[in-house]
């Protein structure tokens, strides 16, 4: 969106003869302003330097608003809490790609057209069947995305807002599909396909763990809080994988290879990955002892030379508790007692562990505090998915946010292929050597 006239301006001044310059200065609805340097460059001849991107906005968005010291998360405005506990995952859905909750009718005809998507081309089995069976999930996932470039030749322009909303649609509807297909491959089962009456995250639990030998009733407290981890999950500003994203779309390549992308830069542990990392921590603390453990554990985290960080705490953004870690730490309650849990080992485990490093100087002073993936991974244990799928069910989920993101950017006039610069710091100009003399 093309921002309005200069709500003020920044002076930069040089200690090296380059005549000050006067930035323009821009304020958001909420949150901080920020100083437009575009013209820096061109008037100064100097770049900005800002690895990891701490101070840099990369764009202005209407989507997702957060406040990092508050602990708060909007989705277009509505708080988490509210989305997550008065909505479902495909009425935020709507909401993230089209900017308003949808009446019943709108609900209904969006419902409509996501499920009229969910199969996926028949061949689709053969491209999986490249896979070994042993393919981490998001291996499989980062190739069926971008595949579906192949599938779906008439929905691959990224210029066409039409062919846009088909593509956002089909990804939406297939990536339940998908999820479960790559389980299925993985156990030797058969894939079990969509049915057309179920919910959203009904029908992908039912393509999870429905088997053709006998009927499948979906529990739906489970269900429930399928659903709710879809919402937890589905958008965060400019995270790694959504800046991946619209960096990938920048070039003008097609929506569905522009997902994938995100699909495999969210992989990373620092990232989606962290879910899965979260899980793996827990299970070798209580292997290694159980809470009695978290100690030495804690000591471990402290010790730089360790390299043990405490997965699923910490957050660029949030120097608070992250609104969804709480909501999953509910849901992740409401899981265990619907299923007779309530004295889950794992969850013992994660609270003390939770408690012990909240009341640790280390994490305090360096504000670190549960995110969204700190329950994220015992609730979905809870629900029966495996480990290694943790972060394709992120995937999943943030697929409608990295959407909603991409066409954003692509609909902004302003915008421009993507392509930082740096600060060089290597060899000055030297010339070739016979290698005889090298
Ligand atoms: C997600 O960006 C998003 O919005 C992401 C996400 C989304 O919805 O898209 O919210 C999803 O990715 C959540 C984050 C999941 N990742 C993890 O849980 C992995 C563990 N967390 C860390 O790797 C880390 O906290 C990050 C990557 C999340 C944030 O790292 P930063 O902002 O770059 O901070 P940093 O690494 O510079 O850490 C600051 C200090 C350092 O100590 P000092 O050098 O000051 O002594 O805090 C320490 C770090 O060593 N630290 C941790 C820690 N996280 C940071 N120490 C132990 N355990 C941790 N988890």
């Amino acid at each position: 969106m093309a921002l309005t006239p200069a709500d003020g301006k920044a002076t930069l001044s040089f200690s090296d003869g380059t005549p000050s310059l006067d930035l323009p200065l821009y304020k958001g609805s909420i949150g901080p302003d920020v100083i437009d340097i575009r013209a820096l460059y061109g008037k100064t001849g100097k770049f900005t330097y800002d690895p990891g991107f701490l101070s840099t906005a990369s764009c202005n968005s209407t989507i997702t608003y957060i406040d990092g010291d508050k602990g708060e998360l909007l989705y277009r405005g509505y708080p988490i809490q509210q989305l997550a506990t008065q909505c479902d995952y495909l009425e935020t859905c709507y909401l993230l790609l089209y900017g308003e909750l949808p009446n019943a009718s709108q609900k209904a005809d969006f419902l409509g057209r996501v499920t009229s998507h969910t199969m996926v081309n028949e061949q689709m089995q053969f491209f999986l069947r490249g896979f070994r069976r042993d393919a981490h999930p998001m291996a499989v996932m980062t190739g069926l995305v971008g595949a579906l470039s192949a599938f779906y030749p008439d929905s691959i322009n990224l210029h066409d807002p039409a062919q846009r909303e088909v593509s956002a649609i089909r990804l939406i509807a297939k990536m339940p599909t998908m999820v479960s297909m790559a389980y299925k491959y993985s156990v030797g089962q058969p894939y079990i396909y969509p049915r057309n009456e179920l919910s959203y995250a009904g029908n992908f639990m039912r393509m999870m763990f429905a088997t053709p030998c006998e009927d499948y009733k979906p529990n739906e407290v489970l269900v429930r809080a399928m659903d709710r981890i879809f919402i937890l999950h589905a958008d965060h500003e400019q995270n790694a994988s959504t800046s991946t994203v619209r960096l990938c779309a920048s070039s003008g390549t097609n929506p569905f290879a522009a997902i994938a992308a995100g699909v495999a830069c969210l992989w990373g542990p620092a990232h989606g990955g962290a879910n899965e990392a979260c899980l793996n921590m827990l299970y070798d603390i209580q292997a290694s002892g159980g809470v009695a453990k978290i100690g030495e554990f804690i000591a471990q985290v402290k010790d730089k030379n360790s390299n043990v960080k405490l997965m699923g705490f910490g957050h660029r953004v949030y120097k608070n508790y992250d609104p969804r870690a709480k909501l999953m730490r509910e849901t992740c309650h409401e899981v265990l007692e619907a299923l007779g849990l309530h004295d889950d080992p794992l969850f013992k485990l994660a609270m003390s562990l939770e408690k012990i490093a909240l009341e640790d100087d280390y994490f305090v002073s360096r504000k670190l505090y549960p995110n969204v993936d700190y329950y994220s991974g015992i609730v979905q244990k809870a629900i029966g998915i495996p480990v290694p799928l943790f972060t394709a069910i992120f995937a999943l989920a943030r697929t409608v946010g990295w959407i909603a993101q991409l066409n954003e950017m692509i609909a902004d006039a302003e915008y421009k292929i993507g392509r930082p610069r740096q600060l060089y710091v290597g060899s000055k100009h030297r010339d070739v050597k016979p290698i005889a003399k090298r």
